[in-house]
């Protein structure tokens, strides 16, 4: 009787601790407990988000926490690692920037792939060099054999995002997990690689979620090449999707998650499996992005899941915490209805 009992406690942490089917599709509700840990990268003190993220019973337990001096604009590339006994997870966490979000769009308007990544494809230097930086910390953590097993989740908001989307797919090319061992979920990822990086991305990550919000402008940042073969319907504002062939200009990993709308409970969303693959144009890369005005764009690269995900984090994920609304009301809705309005793939 009582070897049975501990043969069915085992089967279930085994359960717990193998990412299964259910992980291919997109879990909202674990992606809003990931964007708190996103959140509470850009604290000192990650333990207050933890807390209020997990119960007791799931034993999440701050392992370590880094932060490096990044090259780009003085700022330091900054994580911390999470880990959980009773689950059999690693969750590997990053910070975004604190820089100004003009500065940081300054900056990565003109970066361009160019560094080769392990054979993976070309990545932009700068988050190349941020990997470098903070790689080592992965790496120790995911070595210790008693985590051996373990599940790695890998997450971040921004720079986070793209720190998150070499580190993932760094863990499976150094064999360090397998890729149903991966599971990745990002906000307002910049383009971190271009096309061929793309690609062996989607192979060694399938589990993969690039959550991106209404017109955020970071994710249109670096640009892609635009496809010279498409012609804008009249009435448009031109934009133009990504050209999925070339290997010039970044060009972003599977699979975007697109809320057109303020990502309040039960906003609508779409799953971006349309073409060009991982551009998907009828999502986020349909709306032209103007560079000289990005007062909504910003806000809603800073907002997610109807919190502003610095502050959140530097709160402790405190949800009686409030936040100032979008710069105008109508821009979100009037693109919520034109996207809903006339395409019927949503969930
Ligand atoms: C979605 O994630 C939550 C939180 O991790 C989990 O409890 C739930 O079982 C997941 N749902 C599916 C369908 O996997
Ligand atoms: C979010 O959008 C919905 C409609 O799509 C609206 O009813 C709701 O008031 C909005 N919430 C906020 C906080 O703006």
């Amino acid at each position: 009787m009582l070897s049975s009992f501990f043969l069915f406690s085992l089967l279930i942490v085994v359960a717990h601790a193998i990412f299964g089917p259910d992980d291919t599709q997109y879990n909202e509700t674990e992606a809003r407990m990931l964007l708190n840990l996103a959140a509470a990268a850009y604290s000192l003190d990650a333990t207050p988000c933890l807390q209020r993220t997990f119960t007791p019973a799931e034993n999440q337990i701050l392992l370590s926490s880094f932060s490096v001096k990044c090259d780009f604009v003085g700022n330091p590339c900054a994580g911390y690692i999470v880990v959980s006994d009773v689950l059999q997870q690693i969750t590997v966490v990053f910070r975004g920037t604190k820089t100004s979000s003009q500065l940081l769009l300054e900056g990565w308007t003109t970066l361009k792939p160019s560094a080769d990544f392990y054979g993976m494809g070309l990545v932009n230097s700068y988050f190349r060099s941020g990997h470098e930086k903070t790689w080592q910390y992965v790496q120790d953590a995911l070595s210790i054999p008693q985590y051996q097993n373990y599940d790695v989740y890998v997450t971040g908001h921004s720079l986070g995002g793209a720190l998150a989307g070499l580190c993932a797919p760094r863990i499976v090319h150094d064999g360090l997990r397998q890729s149903h061992q991966i599971k990745v979920v990002t906000f307002g990822e910049p383009r971190v690689g271009n096309l061929d990086f793309s690609h062996t991305y989607d192979q060694l990550v399938p589990y993969s979620f690039r959550v991106t919000h209404a017109i955020d402008v970071v994710p249109h940042l670096p640009a892609c090449v635009k496809d010279l073969s498409y012609t804008p319907p009249v009435g448009s504002d031109g934009s133009m999707p990504c050209d999925p062939v070339s290997t010039n200009g970044g060009y972003h990993h599977g699979l975007e998650i697109w809320y057109p709308g303020n990502m309040t409970q039960g906003s609508p969303y779409m799953v971006c499996t349309g073409l060009p693959r991982d551009e998907d144009f009828s999502c986020s890369n349909g709306p032209k992005v103007n560079l000289d005005d990005t007062t909504q764009g910003v806000w809603d690269h800073r907002n997610y899941f109807g919190v502003e995900v610095p502050d959140f984090g530097k709160g402790g994920c405190d949800p009686s915490m409030t936040f100032k609304g979008p710069p105008t009301k109508t821009g979100v809705l009037s693109l919520v209805s034109s996207v809903f309005g006339r395409r019927k793939r949503f969930v």
